[in-house]
């Protein structure tokens, strides 16, 4: 049996970090609410959110998606001014306003930390690439070209075609792991490192309570720049939305290169200058043991490093097992994990594994021991629309063979009225077209319906609220529940016991579980329901139980 790692100091954790046991809910702001009717999400509208996020769902700290200046070709992580808001999104009065309101509401308020990178239009860019002798020449990454004339070396980009391009100006490539309008910034130069740490300070000093940072595995590449070996056969990515040149070799050397952890190290040492604020690392998918280095040899690195390989996991019983322990297993003493199983470059959930499943995954999310990351509209079960090229934004899908992420980012549709209550514009002005299934599926219509996806999240969290067992507790596996079709766990904490079972496929499963409680909550109906040491779960159910006995010792 496996158990979650802790020691007597993460007890006295669990109380004071408030991060541990909350709920943490992504908005994506351009994609939320529009405040000021023209057809863009913004900070007015979030604010106008906050009691839904609050009240209604439950949530404990919302994560903002990027604001700052920007010319929006990667929606924002093309950062122009790190210390002002693009104006369709508000201005900085408007921020320290939604400051305010949230911590008012009980809402901690989470935004996003972009280091890699910065928009071509940056003046440090503008700068940089001005001249071979500006001062700012060394902030982002300048070579020559190869002996063979071409781009310095083989490394593709998460865009597609190769991370140089060439500078006609000034007679050399820069490096630009994204779009070419993203240079990525040389965090081997000490000034960038302190201009990026001031950046930091700054949001922290206005009181966000915490950081997203932006592909935090990037941060250093090999110094010796050495070309990246092919990945044969392919090293494609179901469960990304990536451009294919991205998947046609290993990236062993464009990234993850061990220096990595000394910046993380110098960003968590600014973040701790700020009592309670937490930082949340974007991680690719990893060996866990490589996941679990980015926490720091002294928990000195990322307090929340994202476990994606459970996200690229096969939705399957037994998979899904082995890598929920392998996490556990890697976690160091006094770490603590997050959960997402869907973001905003990702499918969304109901997208990829159909609506029951959907719910299962919810279940899980909530009640592992692990802070939830939810992705807006997921709470609704909102699935992707694809959107036509023309109404696109995403520029990764307008390079040759990219692949758009706007499918997963439609508006949030709160209601069956105009615009699903996104937005009073005219529909064409919307940031994206809203999915067509926007009568059915939104908040007004879910909240009237006991058995919807909004129903369910919001027992969910208030289950779990009220459990100090799942917010904080042990999890051990229930090893003889467990089967090819269900994941099975307790958590446990004082006197409260809390058992968790998952059937993951769409046929009923018998399971030996053991425990003899009451079903708190099902994903099919069916709550209150007394349990025996042998438990029928129906097809694609998943199912919260209050234990009172356990029927065997463990
Ligand atoms: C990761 C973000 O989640 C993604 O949306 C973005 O395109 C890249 N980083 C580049 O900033
Ligand atoms: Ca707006």
């Amino acid at each position: 049996m496996q158990t979650a790692s802790t020691n007597p100091e993460t007890a006295v954790d669990a109380a004071e970090a408030w991060w541990r046991g909350a709920v943490v809910y992504e908005c994506h702001l351009p994609s939320f609410r529009d405040g000021n009717g023209d057809g863009i999400g913004d900070l007015e509208g979030l604010i106008a959110s906050l009691d839904y996020v609050r009240g209604t769902l439950g949530a404990d700290a919302v994560w903002t998606g990027p604001f700052y200046r920007s010319p929006l070709l990667d929606q924002g992580f093309d950062v122009a001014d790190h210390t002002d808001i693009e104006p369709i999104f508000g201005d900085l009065e408007i921020f320290d306003r939604l400051l305010v309101e949230a911590h008012a509401r009980g809402i901690q308020v989470i935004v996003d930390y972009i280091p890699n990178h910065t928009s071509d239009q940056h003046p440090w860019f503008i700068d940089s690439r001005s001249s071979r002798t500006n001062p700012k020449r060394d902030w982002y990454v300048w070579r020559d070209p190869h002996a063979d004339g071409g781009p310095p070396n083989n490394w593709t980009s998460e865009a597609g075609g190769s991370v140089w391009e060439w500078d006609t100006g000034t007679g050399q490539y820069y490096l630009h792991s994204h779009l070419k309008e993203q240079p990525d910034l040389n965090w081997r130069n000490p000034q960038v490192r302190a201009a990026m740490l001031d950046v930091l300070r700054y949001w922290l000093d206005k009181g966000v309570d915490g950081v997203r940072i932006d592909v935090a595995h990037m941060l250093m590449k090999d110094p010796e720049f050495r070309d990246n070996p092919e990945a044969v056969g392919g090293n494609d990515n179901p469960y990304d939305l990536q451009h294919p040149d991205f998947g046609s070799q290993l990236h062993l050397y464009d990234r993850r290169h061990p220096d990595t952890h000394d910046a993380l190290a110098e960003i968590r040492a600014v973040v701790d200058e700020y009592p309670g604020a937490v930082t949340i690392a974007e991680i690719e998918a990893m060996s866990w043991d490589e996941w679990a280095a980015y926490y720091g040899p002294a928990l000195n690195g990322m307090h929340l490093p994202f476990p994606f390989r459970l996200l690229e996991t096969e939705w399957q019983a037994g998979r899904l097992r082995n890598e929920l322990a392998g996490l556990y297993a890697a976690m160091p003493a006094g770490g603590w994990p997050i959960i997402a199983l869907g973001n905003h470059d990702r499918l969304r959930l109901a997208t990829r594994l159909g609506a029951a499943q959907a719910r299962v995954a919810a279940v899980l999310m909530l009640t592992v021991a692990a802070t939830p990351c939810l992705l807006y509209g997921d709470e609704l079960g909102m699935t992707d629309q694809p959107v036509p090229a023309e109404r696109q934004r995403d520029h990764f899908g307008h390079t040759a063979g990219g692949v758009s992420r706007d499918s997963t980012r439609t508006p949030m549709p709160w209601s069956a009225g105009y615009n699903a209550g996104f937005s009073s514009a005219d529909p064409a002005k919307l940031w994206l077209p809203l999915a067509r299934n926007s009568a059915e599926i939104n908040v007004d219509a879910q909240l009237a319906d006991p058995s919807s996806f909004l129903s369910l999240y919001r027992r969910l969290i208030q289950v779990r609220r009220a459990s100090s067992a799942l917010r904080h507790g042990e999890l051990r596996f229930l090893a003889d529940a467990c089967t090819d079709a269900v994941v099975a766990y307790e958590r446990y904490r004082g006197a409260d016991h809390k058992a968790v079972l998952l059937n993951l496929t769409d046929s009923p499963a018998r399971v030996q579980l053991g425990l003899t409680g009451t079903v708190l909550l099902s994903t099919v109906g069916g709550s209150g329901r007394h349990v025996e040491p042998e438990f029928h779960l129906g097809a694609g159910e998943a199912v919260v139980i209050d234990v009172v006995e356990r029927a065997r010792t463990t």
